[in-house]
């Protein structure tokens, strides 16, 4: 090969990866294509409801709507739209091959895989379309553990349990303790809470310029812990007889 061609194939190459990476930017879609909701919704009503139709409205229909499912209402993307949760138990049930059961007439393999790629593709875009949606947002009181931890970091008193007289926190539906929903308030807990909170108000010690907490709740308790901070200085600076005095001369000059 002589030089020139050698170069020529080099420049050449430069100018194709060039060309790739300006196309894969400015068409990051040609990449991640997806189906749009108006060739979801021609597609339901053209292929995938009457297949639908021909293995699962026979249970599921207004009717006879086996587990609480009727198939046969869902006449257009939009309704489908409204029941996602229906629906991601439909793709299950699917790809499980539970349904349809194994009594009744079933799909062969390509109806099966229309049916399942079909809502497959639907839920992924319904899934793009809600993105960064939180949902509906509840108020809501803290959870135990949260109330707990709120207090300790408030206080600065780090064994205290103002939730110990709480009931659990019940795990919603998805298993998490602090979905809103599930973090009702009930009078029996507001009294509940109301003991708590005298509870570390008795913690309260007061100041002559406000007030501290302590992880004691008697006064005499209180007064020895402060002593006993006061002592721990002392010690840090004297041995047994009293000597280096000095030491905590400067040690309190620097902290003037
Ligand atoms: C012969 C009747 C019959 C046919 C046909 C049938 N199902 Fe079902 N389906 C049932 C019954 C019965 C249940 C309730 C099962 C249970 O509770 O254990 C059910 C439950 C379901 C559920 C709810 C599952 C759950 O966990 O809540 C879905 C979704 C479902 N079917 C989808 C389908 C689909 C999709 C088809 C067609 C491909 C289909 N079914 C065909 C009888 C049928």
């Amino acid at each position: 090969m002589s030089e020139k061609s050698g170069i020529r194939i080099r420049i050449g190459l430069a100018l194709l990866a060039c060309a790739l990476a300006i196309l894969g930017f400015v068409f990051p879609s040609i990449q991640a294509a997806e189906p749009s909701r108006e060739s979801l919704a021609a597609e339901y009503l053209k292929e995938v409801r009457p297949l639908f139709q021909g293995y699962c409205w026979r249970c599921h229909n207004s009717q006879k709507h086996q587990a609480d499912v009727d198939l046969n209402s869902f006449t257009s993307l939009a309704d489908i739209s409204k029941a996602p949760r229906t629906w991601q138990k439909v793709l299950e049930m699917l790809e499980s091959r539970q349904m349809p059961p194994k009594i009744a007439k079933q799909p062969n393999d390509s109806e099966r895989d229309r049916l399942r790629l079909w809502v497959r593709s639907f839920l992924k875009t319904e899934a793009r379309a809600q993105a960064g949606d939180p949902g509906p947002v509840v108020l809501r009181r803290l959870s135990n553990a949260e109330y707990t931890y709120t207090v300790r970091d408030l206080t600065g008193v780090v064994d205290l349990q103002p939730a110990r007289q709480f009931p659990t926190d019940g795990a919603a539906g998805e298993g998490f303790t602090n979905a809103g929903q599930a973090l009702v308030m009930s009078s029996a807990l507001l009294t509940k809470y109301l003991d708590a909170g005298k509870e570390i108000a008795a913690h309260a010690v007061l100041l002559p310029d406000g007030l501290r907490f302590s992880s004691k709740t008697t006064r005499r308790d209180c007064t020895n812990e402060i002593l006993d901070q006061i002592r721990g200085i002392y010690r840090q600076y004297t041995d047994a007889r009293g000597k280096h005095a000095r030491q905590l001369a400067r040690h309190c000059l620097r902290h003037q």
